[in-house]
């Protein structure tokens, strides 16, 4: 963690229940150069030119109209201009940011504004020149020669002027696509603290919009209702964009991992999952909240959300520096496991009969449950991912449940050697990872230690996000029309849960030197019912 950040008075006004704390940091600029000093660590240079170009304007197709600009994130990253047609150089052995800007004509003014002045940017962001792009050229024909290497994300990141060959730097230059983004995505892995204050401040306006949508629950008779509540709050928070798209999906919708259709009758539903975080400053944050509609879960929605909670409670407790992000995953399995066994939803295969001498104890079912990877069928996604400048932030071999080096252990065997929070565990990469531990001890990897996937660190930012669902065609496509997987489920217990729909309970969590700290105050569990209930 880098960039010390002073912090603003809190602001609680103990008697208005929409007030929030709120810290913002104060007159620190955004960390550009102690990123692209790490950047450039990542890269293992001394000298080269690493070149970002940022996003331009976009219009929709056969439309003068467009989305709202969205920053591209690697350039942020290493430039803090969040404003179209910009471009950031780092010369590694010079030590030299620069953030290329466009200057905006007052014909362009007169439509959409001005954008920030050199001195504008200055003030924002820790850069050593802002200079207008038109100059960007001639600046990398001059660099060039002496830079060596020119580093950009991809291909279609080459300059133009460089790859139409209207730039002729003398001497040879070298441009290499392949080992920018992966340096830049192990970078953005560990946040500083000024990103830390961001992601903190995206929570707390994502923790304060959950806690106003608790207070106007009992009114809401349809999923739009809820979704509107939500970005109200974070609208008037003066946080305009959302990390994902709102998901507020009641009854069956709530099977639905990514559902944001949130058009739907509450009537006759039991609960709503609503996941959904603000962004501020380009940080996301990513939290989720289950609601009881009525404000009082079912007897089988709240024994579902028991489970759930209990899989995130004891998850976020396991959290600390050097802890494998897989190890906790297969935890909430473990939870799972023995909640969907006690539910009687799961079933031993021995047919479970108490007086068979050959009955099985329950540490032996579950562990035999745990085996054959049937939770995957009520739990399908990852337990968590990085969340930084992205909701999903970085992908690659920085994903927390990669296999990859250099935390392979036995990766490719079974499944796909990397698993995200968007990426279905199938069983059968439930199973490889139950496998692995033993997978390690074979291949007398750190022995007698059981992290697989790669450990915490102080500085991460993860979600912790399980889930209980009952998704009626995945369910039936993929368990219930094998025999062999069939014969654990009973689907006459089953058949009372579908109305259930889904459970899910996320936080952000940061890693700290000495375990966690959450980020998220979103209230939950008995603090959520009684708002709700507007006790
Ligand atoms: N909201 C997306 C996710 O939870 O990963
Ligand atoms: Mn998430
Ligand atoms: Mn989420």
């Amino acid at each position: 963690m880098e960039t010390a950040v002073d912090y603003d008075v809190v602001s609680i006004d103990e008697f208005d229940a929409l007030a929030i704390e709120i810290r913002t940091p104060l007159s620190t600029k955004y960390p550009a150069k102690a990123h692209a000093k790490k950047v450039s660590r990542q890269l293992g240079v001394q000298s080269g030119l690493v070149y970002l170009p940022g996003k331009g304007v976009s219009q929709w197709e056969d439309s003068d109209m467009g989305p709202p600009f969205r920053q591209r994130r690697f350039f942020y990253y290493m430039s803090g201009a969040n404003f179209p047609g910009c471009a950031v150089t780092y010369d590694i052995g010079a030590d030299n940011l620069t953030l290329w800007i466009p200057y905006t004509p007052p014909s362009l003014i007169l439509w959409f504004g001005t954008t920030p002045s050199p001195d504008e940017c200055l003030a924002k962001s820790d850069l050593d020149h802002v200079k207008y792009i038109a100059d960007l050229p001639k600046y990398l024909n001059a660099t060039l020669k002496d830079a060596g290497s020119l580093y950009v994300l991809r291909a279609e990141q080459i300059p133009k002027s460089l790859s139409l060959g209207l730039l002729k730097p003398a001497g040879a230059v070298k441009i290499d696509t392949s080992a920018l983004l992966p340096a830049m995505a192990e970078a953005r892995v560990v946040k500083s603290d000024f990103e830390i204050a961001m992601i903190r401040r995206a929570n707390d306006i994502s923790s304060a919009a959950h806690r106003a949508v608790c207070e106007g629950f009992p009114k809401y008779t349809n999923e739009c209702e809820v979704e509107a509540a939500f970005l109200q709050a974070c609208v008037a928070e003066n946080a305009h964009m959302q990390s994902y798209p709102v998901i507020a999906g009641s009854g069956p919708n709530a099977a639905t991992l990514h559902y944001d259709a949130n058009d739907e009758p509450l009537e006759g539903r039991q609960h709503v999952v609503l996941d959904a975080g603000a962004e501020w400053q380009c940080y996301a944050s990513d939290v989720t909240r289950t609601l009881p509609i009525g404000g009082r879960f079912t007897k089988e929605g709240k024994a579902v959300h028991d489970v759930v909670a209990r899989m995130q409670d004891e998850c976020i407790d396991m959290i600390a520096p050097g802890v494998g992000f897989r190890d906790m995953h297969l935890h909430a399995h473990r939870v799972a496991t023995e909640g969907l066994l006690k539910l009687g939803i799961l079933r031993r295969s021995d047919g479970g009969s108490d007086s068979s001498r050959t009955r099985k104890s329950t540490a032996e079912v579950v562990e035999e449950m745990l085996e054959s990877g049937l939770s995957s069928a009520f739990f399908p996604h990852g337990l968590g991912h990085h969340v930084g400048l992205e909701v999903h932030d970085v992908a690659g071999k920085q994903r927390l449940m990669s296999t990859v080096a250099p935390w392979t252990v036995g990766g490719g065997v079974g499944g796909s050697t990397k698993k995200n929070k968007r990426d279905l565990i199938l069983r059968e990469d439930l199973v490889h990872m139950i496998e692995s531990p033993a997978i390690a001890a074979a291949a007398g990897i750190s022995s007698g230690s059981k992290v697989l996937g790669r450990p915490l660190e102080p500085g991460m930012v993860v979600t912790v996000e399980p889930g209980i669902y009952f998704c009626r065609e995945y369910i039936e496509a993929y368990y219930l029309s094998k025999p062999e997987l069939a014969r654990y489920i009973d689907t006459a217990v089953l058949d009372r849960y579908w109305g259930v729909g889904g459970v899910r309970i996320e936080d952000c969590i940061l890693v700290t030197e000495d375990g966690y700290e959450n980020l998220t105050t979103a209230p939950k569990g008995e603090e959520m019912l009684k708002i709700i209930n507007g006790k």
